[in-house]
């Protein structure tokens, strides 16, 4: 049994269990390529395992792939060498202390900004952010659209990856804006015995209005906001 964080704990299963959540991923990479200047330099911020740093960096773009998390490094680095990409630059990094300046012409975070825990973190985050971009630069992220939901309830899904494969169930508890995602999975590979998997991390859920709110004190000011439903895709310049 194993029990824990992907992130931190078992970052080699973070692709198989996590599907559900990398279906937008050409989406989210088609807007940040029309709002980078061809080969521009993009910090791809909590990168986790590259599923957005590797396209991109197929399109050109010079991308820099921060992370805290050493595993979900080190399987962006195993994924870009199987690409045979050459020039995937990782840094292990916790993105609310960067110090980058004027160095990229976009930030992106994908399925990532709601580790900003609360708005004074956001804000202090996005901070950071706009010390990085060049001028006229682009922040572009995705997030979960909270409008006061009071329930997630539970989804169940069977993911194949290769040989691997899983039975996740996904469970949401809310406690404020807090919200706590646990996995319970079996992980099994072809000829072998299934193993039980646990998975838990926690997040901040944010509005469009927080978001915005927060955006124009850290000094973007030309802000979009797209997509529908569940999800908010966001493209904010400096
Ligand atoms: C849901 S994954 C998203 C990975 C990637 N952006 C994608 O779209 O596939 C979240 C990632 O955020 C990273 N993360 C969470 N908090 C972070 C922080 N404060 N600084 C840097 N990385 C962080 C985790 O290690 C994990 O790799």
């Amino acid at each position: 049994m194993l029990s824990g964080n992907s992130y931190n704990t078992f970052p080699t299963l973070y692709d198989l269990l996590y599907q559900r959540y990398l279906a937008s991923v050409p989406d989210f990479v088609s807007l940040i390529a029309r709002h980078t200047p061809a080969k521009g330099a993009i910090l791809d911020l909590a990168a986790g395992t590259g599923e957005v740093s590797i396209p991109l960096l197929h399109r050109g773009f010079a991308v820099t792939s921060l992370d805290r998390s050493k595993g979900m490094l080190n399987v962006l680095q195993a994924k870009a060498k199987k690409e045979k990409i050459k020039n995937a630059r990782v840094k292990i990094c916790d993105m609310q202390r960067i110090t980058y300046r004027k160095q990229f012409d976009a930030v992106c975070i994908r399925q990532a900004v709601n580790y900003f825990i609360g708005a004074k973190a956001l804000t202090k985050g996005l901070l950071r952010v706009r010390a990085a971009l060049k001028p006229g630069g682009a922040l572009i992220f995705n997030a979960p659209n909270y409008h006061d939901e009071k329930a997630y309830p539970p989804v169940a899904n069977i993911y194949d990856r290769g040989t691997r494969h899983a039975f996740v169930l996904e469970t949401n508890m809310l406690s404020g804006r807090l919200l706590k995602h646990v996995q319970y999975s079996l992980v099994w590979e072809d000829g072998k015995k299934p193993e039980y998997v646990t998975d838990e991390n926690s997040f901040y859920m944010f509005t469009k209005k927080e978001f915005n709110r927060a955006l124009r004190h850290a000094g973007f000011f030309r802000i979009l906001f797209s997509g529908s439903g569940k999800t908010l895709y966001c493209v904010a310049n400096i």
